[in-house]
């Protein structure tokens, strides 16, 4: 029998800011292997659901379980050493320090001989960050600031990555390398979940998707499935 491996499993999700519901139930889950869209309007809660499922905003009830543990009362750090990586809205990265050392931050929950490896494949894979390894990441363009970010993410090895928006606003050209990236990382076996506002790439490039409105999942499936969809189309693919 096939066994599927579960990375991340929310069940009955809730999120509330004092007396605001921001996230209101909801259940999901990511196989290890997948590229999972979580899509979606402005404010629908899909950053909030991030954060709890980080462990950086407290649930109001339901369950979160990555890698068969649940995450309650685990503090972030604890779960970013467990491999549950993030890149955040805005991108994070540490203004004044230059490339090379938001790349070796990412690094500093390891203790393998491998790091300097790691650089090198970051490098790879990121050649405009070689380029200007020396510069301070904050006087970096957005989009280069964001091919760090997730460098920064995959220094730490992680086994789940999570982007939050990473191609809001940036130029085009910066969008498709964004997303190429996203798709050679998760092709050579990284797990992903995918928050965007850029409905059709997020999609095209995912396994399956959710459907995120007013702090509830509205619509679940296969991501080609949710493309064709005409309530997909109407309301996140401007048709
Ligand atoms: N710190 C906060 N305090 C109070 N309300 C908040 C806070 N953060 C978010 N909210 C509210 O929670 C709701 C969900 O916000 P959230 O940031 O999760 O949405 P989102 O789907 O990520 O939107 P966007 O696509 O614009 O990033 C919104 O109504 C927002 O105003
Ligand atoms: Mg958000």
């Amino acid at each position: 029998m096939a066994t599927t491996n579960t990375m991340l499993k929310v069940n009955g999700l809730k999120v509330a800011y004092g007396g605001i519901q921001a996230v209101k139930g909801i259940s999901f889950e990511v196989q290890q292997g997948e590229l999972i869209s979580l899509i979606g309007a402005n404010g629908a809660g899909k950053t909030t659901t991030l954060k709890a499922v980080t462990g950086t905003q407290p649930m109001a009830a339901g369950e979160i379980e990555f890698l068969g543990k649940p995450i309650r009362g685990r503090g972030a750090w604890d779960l970013v050493k467990e491999g549950l990586v993030m890149v955040p809205e805005g991108r994070g990265t540490f203004t004044r320090m230059t490339i090379t050392e938001n790349l070796q931050m990412g690094a500093f929950i390891r203790n393998d001989r491998e790091i300097e490896a790691d650089m090198d494949k970051m490098f790879a894979l990121f050649p405009r960050l070689k380029e200007r390894r020396n510069q301070l990441a904050g006087t970096m363009s957005g989009g280069e600031q964001q091919m760090l970010a997730m460098g920064r993410a995959l220094m730490a090895r992680p086994k789940l990555l999570i982007l939050d928006e990473p191609s809001m606003g940036l130029s085009p050209i910066m969008v498709d390398k964004i997303f190429e990236v996203v798709n050679d990382v998760h092709s050579q076996g990284m797990t992903v979940l995918l928050v965007e506002q850029n409905a059709s790439r997020a999609l095209g490039l995912a396994n399956r998707g959710y459907v995120m409105d007013s702090g509830e999942i509205t619509m679940e499936g296969p991501a080609k499935q949710l493309l064709d969809d005409p309530k997909v189309r109407a309301a996140y693919l401007g048709e």
